[in-house]
């Protein structure tokens, strides 16, 4: 397959963005016209960012999963598609081809319409990293459901909140999932949710732990049985549900500064060629690599850099199953041997993690296969940069850092491997069609360079958000209301002498931890939710291997009982209400909090004393108790 828009210099990729940015919709005309269309659009970019209201490609009909799939089937029908690595290194691993993973996808396709699941209806996905989650997603797309991946380590109210705000009456899941020398029980976990969803009439259970599951009548169905009704139906081929430009493919939750996670939605068209446009130039995709990208399907990056841009683009897509330091910290490394990896795309906080277990896993595995390493989900702190560039890339691999979000789609802001410059803990340069823009508090743009500022995007890419479901104006005041006329990151950043983009984090109250994006009011409702707890404040605070920790200040009645007992009800608490991703990492029960005379909780306060920097605290005359803050900092932990 070749890619007319990969740009292959520096000098083209000045041009490329020049006529981006002064003919955004000649130019994306261009690039999807290599895909595959079952119509044309009759407009390349309608929009409005006041209301907002997005439509590239609006009139065209196409399918995702024909682009991924079908197109492939001629020059491509026999190589592989998704290369699948199991959590213990002894299990086979399985080598899907694009043939192979069309069959598979139509089969599961017949299931759920087998199943009464029909185009627009919303179908939650809770599995472990197995091939028969790609399946699924592409399953969905294939017949136009939305589909809903909830990573596996959220907990059953986690999950219950989410199948009520997309109102799924079908979820998908395993019996169990491996990672690393555990099981998580996600089938049990998922009845923990459904009792509080009856409106959920069918969930598919695949086979993978062997973990012993109860089933419930009319309800619960197994994966191996479903497929076996459609063989014996004699149903083969699933021909695609014709879609909209615009029609959503998938919702993803994620969290914002208040309490309740958003369901972010991406519609059809605009990410697939967003996506696969990214893929390929980020990248430098050449046909025949094999393109490891370690994150987990459950969050946006493995959305759409595991499985749509890569498959779009007739890749090899590596999926591992398992986790980085099982059954030893050199498990990345031995994979990238035995399949020869050329592209490794994982999180600093994956790094710093390997980095901490010395050179001994690196040099057993023969790592000379890589060409390009590709970071995301936080800024890379120059070490971590530097081992990754010395110890993995041997100092001839470029590193692309690069930035984007859950809202976003595709990578937004990053080097082009080997085409543009790279800069340790640089996101460095915007991608073709993507226009940001510094401003101050107050929405005026930060001009020049060696500025600082929060970063917006001033005019729309092809797979920005398109709404928060079931709530728009959520969308719009989340994004699109802070500063009128522009797409807000929730990110600071600097621009350097040279026009260059270093993203300094988030500005508003969500934690980035191990790169998981995490809200500190959820966290804050979840500890507030527990019986002993009268309030809480949550920040987060520097942590040398997650990026960011979770410190939290609680309130608490009983300050009879044993105090650790009470840290490690209230983490329980956290673990059940969200997830094990958000346990605090700190708590320090007080006896208040510093609040303005208005009842305004100074966060900035506690976030210089978790940070342990007590000299900045700064002015705390207009505290309405200026004595609590001497008690906390006597007490910080
Ligand atoms: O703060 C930025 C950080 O991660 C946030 C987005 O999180 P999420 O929606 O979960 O998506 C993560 C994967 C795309 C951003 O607002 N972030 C992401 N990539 C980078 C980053 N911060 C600095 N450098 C990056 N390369």
């Amino acid at each position: 397959m070749s890619y007319p828009y990969q740009i292959k210099s520096a000098e083209e990729y000045q041009a490329a963005y020049h006529k981006s940015i002064t003919d955004p919709e000649g130019y994306w005309a261009a690039v999807a016209s290599s895909f595959l269309w079952r119509k044309r659009w009759d407009s390349v970019l309608e929009w409005n960012f006041n209301t907002p209201e997005i439509k590239w490609f609006n009139g065209a009909h196409l399918n995702i999963t024909e682009n991924c799939l079908d197109r492939h089937l001629g020059s491509l029908g026999n190589k592989p598609a998704i290369i699948w690595e199991p959590n213990d290194p002894e299990e086979h691993h399985r080598i899907i081809t694009y043939r192979d993973l069309h069959h598979k996808v139509g089969q599961f396709a017949n299931v759920l319409k087998n199943n009464g699941v029909s185009k627009g209806d919303r179908v939650c996905l809770y599995m472990g990293m197995v091939p028969e989650l790609a399946i699924a997603v592409l399953a969905c797309a294939r017949i136009g459901a939305i589909h809903s991946v909830i990573f596996g380590g959220f907990s059953a109210q986690s999950i219950a909140d989410r199948l009520q705000d997309a109102q799924a009456h079908t979820v998908i899941t395993c019996d169990g999932a491996y990672r690393g020398n555990k099981q998580i029980p996600l089938k049990s976990v998922i009845d923990d949710a459904l009792v509080q969803c009856p409106f959920v009439t069918k969930v598919i259970v695949l086979t993978r732990t062997h973990t012993p599951v109860s089933m419930i009548k009319g309800r619960d169905l197994w994966w191996e049985d479903e497929i076996r009704k459609v063989e014996t139906l004699g149903i083969h081929d699933c021909p695609a549900q014709v879609m909209e430009a615009e029609d959503p493919l998938f919702i993803l939750y994620t969290s914002g500064s208040t309490g309740k996670p958003k369901g972010v939605v991406h519609s059809c068209a605009g990410y697939m060629v967003y996506t696969t446009y990214s893929f390929v130039n980020v990248f430098q995709y050449q046909p025949g690599d094999i393109f490891f990208c370690t994150a987990d399907i459950g969050w946006i990056t493995g959305h759409s850099y595991i499985l749509y841009g890569p498959l779009s683009a007739g890749a090899t897509t590596l999926m591992f199953e398992g986790i980085p330091t099982w059954p030893d910290a050199g498990r990345f490394w031995q994979i990238i041997d035995k399949y020869k990896v050329n592209t490794l795309y994982t999180a600093p906080t994956a790094i710093r993690s390997l980095m901490s277990y010395g050179l001994g896993p690196v040099h057993a595995h023969n790592l000379s296969s890589l060409k390009v390493l590709g970071s995301v989900g936080e800024p890379i702190n120059e070490e971590a940069w530097q081992w990754l560039h010395q110890n993995i890339g041997k100092g001839n691999c470029p590193i692309v850092d690069t930035w984007w979000q859950t809202e976003t789609g595709g990578i937004l802001i990053s080097n082009m491997a080997g085409v543009t410059p790279s800069r340790p803990s640089y996101a460095t340069l915007p991608l073709p069609g993507v226009d940001p823009i510094l401003v101050d508090e107050n929405g005026q743009e930060i001009l020049g360079n060696d500025v600082s500022g929060n970063l917006c995007i001033r005019h729309p890419w092809p797979s920005i958000i398109r709404t928060t479901y079931g709530d728009h104006e959520r969308c719009r005041t989340n994004y699109f209301a802070t500063y009128p006329g522009l797409y807000f990151t929730g990110d600071g950043c600097y621009r350097d002498q040279n026009g260059n983009y270093r993203i300094t984090g988030r500005v508003d109250d969500v934690l980035n931890v191990s790169g998981h994006r995490i809200g500190t009011a959820e966290v804050e409702n979840a500890i507030n939710m527990h019986s002993g707890v009268i309030e809480s404040a949550v920040v987060g605070y520097p942590h040398d291997i997650k990026g960011q920790g979770i410190y939290a200040y609680v309130v608490y009645s009983s300050s009879h009982g044993d105090e650790n007992l009470s840290r490690q009800d209230i983490i329980q608490t956290v673990s059940r209400i969200i997830g094990a991703i958000a346990k605090p990492d700190k708590i320090q029960f007080v006896t208040g909090l510093p609040k303005t005379r208005s009842g305004k909780i100074m966060r900035r306060i506690l976030r210089k004393i978790a940070e342990n920097e007590p000299n900045s605290i700064g002015d705390t005359s207009t505290l309405l108790d200026p004595s609590v803050i001497d008690e906390i900092l006597k007490n910080r932990i």
